[in-house]
């Protein structure tokens, strides 16, 4: 069934994933390709060279389902004109917005082969099977009892050589129910995967080379995964697992809520020199009525609360965080609190957005809803401020020398890149081999969204 415009063998499928949305989409996306090699399917860059094309849709913010149903516009003319040439093209679409809209998608787009939520990528190749025989559409947005990392294969590991960071999924879904969050109806409920599994993951990427982890779970820090000895096991005790894997020597985790922010995981902020010191901890707002409304669990104090414990042991913490600003009942006092929160904390980084309503969560129907104008001041204001605390804090890494994972070439001939412990790439001049080590550079100066630095000396880390 190779179209004549695939490159590929005829035993061989084109498959053409297009990935929108958090990290956690971008691993389900590479799992996803996973589960379907077997069945001859391979990565192919363009969607008119792709016998499957797989749009892995993300629902957090605005205008998600509009967004799906222009991109499908697209890809049925791509599917249309492969027609023309005797080739079948199955579309999916996967993700939060599948799992939201899964019916109306079939309904405004029937040329739509397959809807399937994140909870089912398991089954997406009797879905692919019964898809391509049937030509019907096939829609799975169960949460099936069956846990799918248990029914996934192993992840290919050896990325390509050359991969020195890498994104590894532990837990998923949120049952915490966020006022204005369309999470824990599309992820589900809370699951984590077994520590046994995530060891084995761990030390498979190690092997093929990866220095650098990132541990992913909509609400990473609520890990509780099944341990070998039969109990429990949290982040904390996961991350000190982790990092006795030889060659990995650094570990990130996101995102976390700060209700799970336990006494074990910040000392393990004291006692992991592998963690990461770049934390990123959603706060949405500084104001405590708006934090009630919006069910989040506990009060601005607290959050700074847990900031100065984690900076007592850990003083070169940096915070990243998410906001939200216009949250139906937000008064001007309201922000007033957000702002003054931002000047208290400080971050090194941040995201914010416009509140807007997600059908079916319970700020949607909320009185008091903030008009757009309102919204686009408060937003402009936080971000200003956001950016002048991000500014100041690269800046102050000039003339300091820190620890750089070098993963890639530069932009710039004879240039090499890497990323700080704080997340912030940095480019400095340098021969390829040093590519896979971490290395002091001194920073001599800051770039918009980058740091540039000199090489202090060619000796690895320990
Ligand atoms: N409106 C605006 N921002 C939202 N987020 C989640 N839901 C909404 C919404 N309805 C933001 C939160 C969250 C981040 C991933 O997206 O800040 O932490
Ligand atoms: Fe959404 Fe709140 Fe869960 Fe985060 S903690 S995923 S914002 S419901």
């Amino acid at each position: 069934m190779t179209g004549s415009t695939t490159a590929l063998s005829p035993s061989r499928r084109g498959l053409h994933v297009i990935t929108w949305g958090c990290q956690m989409n971008v691993y389900d996306s590479a799992r996803m390709s996973d589960v379907l090699r077997p069945l001859g399917y391979q990565s192919v860059d363009a969607p008119e060279a792709a016998d499957m094309i797989i749009l892995n849709t993300c629902h957090i913010r605005d205008k998600a389902a509009e967004k799906v149903f222009s991109e499908l516009g697209r890809l049925r003319k791509i599917k249309e004109a492969r027609k023309e040439e005797g080739a079948q093209t199955i579309i999916a679409v996967a993700g939060c917005v599948a799992q939201a809209e899964g019916q109306e998608i079939l309904t405004r787009a029937p040329y739509v082969d397959i809807v399937l939520g994140p909870q089912t990528y398991h089954r997406l190749p009797e879905m692919v099977a019964r898809a391509a025989r049937a030509g019907g559409a096939v829609i799975d947005t169960d949460f099936p009892a069956e846990q799918k990392f248990d029914f996934l294969p192993d992840a290919a590991a050896p990325q390509t050589p050359g991969n020195y960071t890498a994104f590894l999924t532990i837990q998923e879904g949120c049952d915490k129910f966020c006022s204005f969050c369309v999470v824990p109806y599309t992820r589900g409920a809370e699951s984590s995967r077994s520590v046994a599994s995530v060891l084995a993951e761990a030390r498979r990427m190690a092997e093929s080379g990866v220095k650098e982890i990132s541990l992913l779970g909509q609400n990473v820090n609520a890990y509780h995964g099944e341990g070998p000895d039969g109990t429990v096991w949290g982040l904390a005790q996961l991350a000190n697992a982790l990092a006795t894997i030889p060659g990995l020597s650094r570990l990130r985790y996101t995102t976390s809520h700060p209700r799970d922010m336990d006494d074990a995981l910040i000392n393990a902020h004291r006692d992991l020199p592998a963690l990461m010191p770049f934390l990123h901890l959603p706060v949405q707002s500084g104001s405590d009525r708006i934090l009630r409304a919006m069910n989040r669990g506990h009060t601005a104090d607290e959050y700074r609360d847990i900031v100065r414990r984690l900076r007592d042991v850990r003083p070169d913490l940096a915070l990243s965080s998410d906001f939200i600003v216009g949250h139906p009942g937000e008064t001007d006092e309201d922000f007033e609190a957000t702002m003054q929160l931002v000047r208290d904390v400080t971050f090194a980084q941040a995201y914010s957005f416009k509140y807007s309503p997600r059908p079916g969560t319970p700020a949607a129907g909320a009185p008091l809803q903030v008009p757009e104008d309102v919204k686009d001041a408060r937003l402009q204001a936080l971000q200003a401020l956001l950016r002048q605390q991000q500014d100041a804090f690269n800046a102050a890494l000039v003339g300091q020398t820190i620890p750089v994972l070098f993963t890639g070439e530069g932009r710039k001939p004879g240039q090499i890149a890497g990323r700080s412990p704080w997340l912030q790439p940095v480019h400095v001049s340098g021969p390829r081999h040093l590519i896979g080590q971490e290395l002091p550079v001194r920073i001599t100066e800051r770039l918009t969204n980058s740091l540039g630095g000199t090489l202090v000396e060619e000796t690895v880390y320990a």
